[in-house]
């Protein structure tokens, strides 16, 4: 009897991973036709070419006004107005909300396009020293957009680990950030660590910031009440080939900012 229970559960579990397996092969397969569309009827030029070749030796960098005004508007107004973040919290370490990739596949495409333009690619492939490309569907944070909009949101000092065969970078760009510090800005304010050195890097609306999180450990400090600051991240690759247990490993880092459905969406 216990071994008819014991065989009938495994067949159960195999069935069930065979089945979400399947279900995320075919969600995969939309998101990629989704993009490709995007793609294809928009291209944006994003007027870049201004911001000559920052130095990146430190592995971070922050640009000003990374985008033309009238650039920046469509897609953050897209991102402003959406509504389904998901809510984390990592008892003394992160606490905040999300919103993945897969969401804005299907609800900001002005977004999807500016991070899949060429010319962005190409910009971030001249800083950082050697050709990237996005990082792959399946990872829900290669585009995201990170809320801290409830007191105390946060997250402590960190490295971003890698889960890829290439380097690995993320760029921030602010969309909104407003609150009561002296400058008018929030107080969930970028640290990173520079040359030993606790670095704040302001982080005004239409900033980017450029970094390498494997070596440049950063934080961001606890935000007020009454406060808001939204940041959309992009991920970028030069190997997006990936190892499985390096694939497994990201889901479970994903769990922190998306909830234990990273294990299998
Ligand atoms: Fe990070």
């Amino acid at each position: 009897m216990l071994i008819e229970l014991g065989a009938l559960a495994i067949a159960l579990t195999g069935g069930a991973w065979g089945l979400a397996r399947r279900h995320r092969a075919r969600l995969y397969d939309r998101q990629r036709r989704r993009v490709a569309a995007i793609r294809q009827t928009q291209a944006p030029a994003l007027g870049l070419g201004r911001h000559g070749v920052p130095d990146f030796s430190r592995r971070v960098v922050r640009l000003r006004d990374f985008l033309p005004a009238e650039l920046f508007a469509g897609p953050s107004a897209e991102v402003v107005r959406l509504q389904s973040a998901e809510r984390t919290f990592v008892p003394a370490h992160k606490k905040g909300g999300t919103i993945a990739y897969e969401t804005l596949i299907q609800q900001a495409p002005a977004v999807v396009a500016y991070y899949h333009a060429p010319e962005l690619m190409g910009f971030f492939s001249s800083v950082v020293g050697t050709p990237v490309v996005p990082t792959p569907i399946e990872d829900q944070s290669s585009l995201s957009v990170l809320l801290y909009d409830r007191p105390a949101d946060r997250i402590g000092w960190h490295y971003d680990h890698n889960f890829y065969r290439g380097r690995h970078f993320t760029a921030l760009l602010t969309i909104v950030n407003q609150g009561h510090a002296p400058d008018g800005l929030s107080h969930a304010r970028l640290v990173a660590a520079v040359d030993g050195r606790e670095v704040v890097v302001s982080t005004e609306p239409n900033t980017l910031v450029l970094f390498e999180g494997a070596v440049v450990r950063h934080k961001v400090t606890p935000i007020q009440a009454g406060e808001r600051r939204v940041v959309l991240s992009m991920t970028c690759c030069s190997d997006p080939r990936a190892q499985a247990w390096q694939g497994i490993a990201r889901r479970f880092k994903d769990t922190a900012y998306y909830g234990v459905r990273a294990l299998w969406t």
